[in-house]
């Protein structure tokens, strides 16, 4: 695999163009494959086995289409996959995933109340856990849990600053609020886009935290070391793939990347 080769991005939508935009922030040399398995998205709901499958069949759709690696852009994703990815692909074809930000959280927390919102996938999976035993309960910090089946469609939609969407926030976050939450971690990459609507209802009641800043930088790290990093001259770029109908994606792609001309094809996984 060369250094040339694209870097791939998966997200079941299009929630994982917020890890993208950080990716393309930290290295704007490198170019991009994102695939957005948007025939079956949302996944958050969906039994284990089908969440790895799903992943499992992208990656491998990212993989033969010449990508020299991974980045799982999608926290439930991450949480069933990264282990039999790993072993399927070995060290030559990095797999790089995401753990929601509980530690950045509980370093920032003057309450000493966390919140985390979140799909049942991603709150089912033993990543989130593991990071509440590592950082949370040696600091005697109280991890909150929020989910909600609804927010991920709404973004899908293009729809992350409507009336709809922040009565979803309203309703699953109050509790938080109400409990002294004082930091919120995005455990799910579509929910950065929906910070200005959070902000709408709540104010400044929670620093909102994600993973995206610190997983481009851990990205360029092991890219940098396996030799991967793009070295040659001029921008980078991205194209863009779906599983389900482009034209329906390419508006709300244009929309979130702050695009114009933006090209989606359609692929099967
Ligand atoms: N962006 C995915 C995540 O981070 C959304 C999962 C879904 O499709 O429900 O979990």
């Amino acid at each position: 695999m060369t250094s040339e080769a694209p870097l791939g991005v998966f997200d079941s939508g299009v929630g994982g163009l917020s890890v993208l935009a950080e990716l393309r922030r930290a290295m704007p040399r490198e170019r991009f494959l994102y695939l957005a398995d948007t025939a079956h998205v949302p996944i958050g709901a969906r039994p284990d086995e089908e969440i790895r499958d799903l992943t499992g069949r992208a990656v491998a759709a990212l993989h033969a289409r010449g990508a020299k690696g991974v980045v799982v852009a999608c926290n439930t994703a991450s949480a069933f996959s990264l282990h039999p990815l790993r072993e399927r692909y070995g060290p030559a074809f990095p797999v790089i995933g995401l753990v929601p930000a509980v530690k950045p959280a509980v370093a920032a927390t003057r309450s000493g109340v966390v919140g985390v919102l979140a799909t049942p996938g991603t709150l089912r999976g033993t990543l989130l856990r593991d990071v509440i035993r590592k950082f949370a309960e040696p600091a005697g910090v109280q991890v909150l849990t929020a989910v909600s089946a609804e927010l991920v469609p709404l973004v899908e939609a293009g729809q992350a600053c409507s009336e709809q969407a922040r009565a979803v926030l309203r309703e699953v976050l109050t509790p938080l609020s109400k409990a002294g939450a004082d930091q919120l971690v995005l455990g799910c990459t579509h929910y950065p886009f929906l910070a200005g609507s959070i902000h709408a209802e709540f104010g400044d009641t929670f620093n909102l935290v994600d993973s995206g800043s610190a997983v481009a930088r851990h990205t360029q790290n092991v890219l940098e070391t396996a030799g991967l990093l793009r070295q040659g001259e001029g921008e980078g770029e991205v194209a863009y793939l779906v599983t389900g109908d482009p034209e329906a994606t390419r508006p709300v792609v244009a929309t979130l990347t702050g695009g114009q001309n933006v090209t989606v094809q359609q692929v099967t996984t």
